[in-house]
């Protein structure tokens, strides 16, 4: 496994192959990451995965000091599943050129958006500068940020990129809670009541499926229960899909997406719902 900081040294190294499957990151590791890296080699001979924590895509209080950067362990975690990893330091992806950013549609600025501005716009400007740089035939992402997904999809059709995006399955603990680097940030006691937000959104998922069409009273009632447990709930919201525009009952596939805090943490998730009638 070759570890790579700059671009023109990666730019040579990839230059003329083929059967490029990139798994871009911000590092610290944990297996939802390598189970897309897994992914990766069914997709391609050469994977590739990045690690940067990207500046652009944080707020100014959130996270990016504190953000964990673990290269040297993140390493070892990719020995064996990974060929080329690329961690450039934020001076070599952003030498020039600051102040020219992707413009995002409106989705960009509902659910994460609504309480992160700015930060979608930040995350589509990295992605599309580690794909201009990787060239991969398929990108990887893993669907716990199905909001940055389904952005990176519209993104890489608006911009004809030739690169498949393929989403990854969420990986669980064993008790439920969506992985996520920002676990780590949670106390004993936080990390036990951690899972209730997947918790829930089983619980709608299956209110859904068996028919109960006043999604509002449930949505309402799932928030209730999670601020009574001392959650503070951003959104918990029904969505198409595809297009992730709100829907009030499950006609076709839909998703149920939340982002909740627990203290200072701020933890994703998100269940599909196929209702079959
Ligand atoms: O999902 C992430 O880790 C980041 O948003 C990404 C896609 C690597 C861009 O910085």
């Amino acid at each position: 496994m070759q570890i790579i900081s700059s671009v023109a040294e990666l730019r040579a190294c990839l230059a003329g192959r083929t059967g490029i499957a990139f798994v871009p990151t911000m590092g610290n590791l944990h297996e939802g990451h390598l189970a897309l890296m897994r992914q990766a080699r069914l997709h391609g001979d050469c994977v590739v995965a990045s690690v940067f924590v990207n500046p652009l895509q944080f707020g100014p209080n959130e996270d990016f000091d504190r953000y964990p950067r673990t290269l040297e362990a993140d390493c070892k975690l990719m020995e064996g599943l990974v060929d080329i990893v690329f961690a450039p330091t934020v001076r070599e992806m952003y030498p020039q050129q600051q102040g020219i950013f992707i413009e995002l549609p409106q989705i960009a600025s509902e659910l994460c958006g609504a309480s992160r501005p700015g930060h979608f716009r930040g995350m589509a400007t990295v992605v599309i500068k580690l794909l201009n740089i990787v060239q991969p035939q398929v990108a990887i992402f893993g669907k716990k940020d199905y909001q940055q997904l389904h952005i990176i999809r519209q993104m890489v059709a608006q911009f004809n990129l030739p690169v498949t995006i393929v989403g990854g399955e969420i990986v669980r603990a064993e008790d439920g809670l969506a992985l996520s680097s920002r676990n780590q940030y949670l106390d004993p006691k936080q990390r036990m009541e951690a899972v209730q937000l997947s918790v829930e959104l089983q619980g709608l998922r299956r209110e859904l499926m068996q028919g109960h069409a006043d999604w509002d009273a449930l949505q309402s009632a799932a928030c209730a229960r999670l601020a009574a447990r001392g959650w503070e709930v951003e959104y918990i919201s029904l969505r198409a899909c595809d297009s992730l525009e709100v829907a009030q009952s499950v006609m076709g596939d839909a998703l149920i997406l939340a982002a909740a805090k627990l203290g200072v943490t701020r933890l994703l998730d998100n269940i599909e719902v196929c209702r079959a009638d």
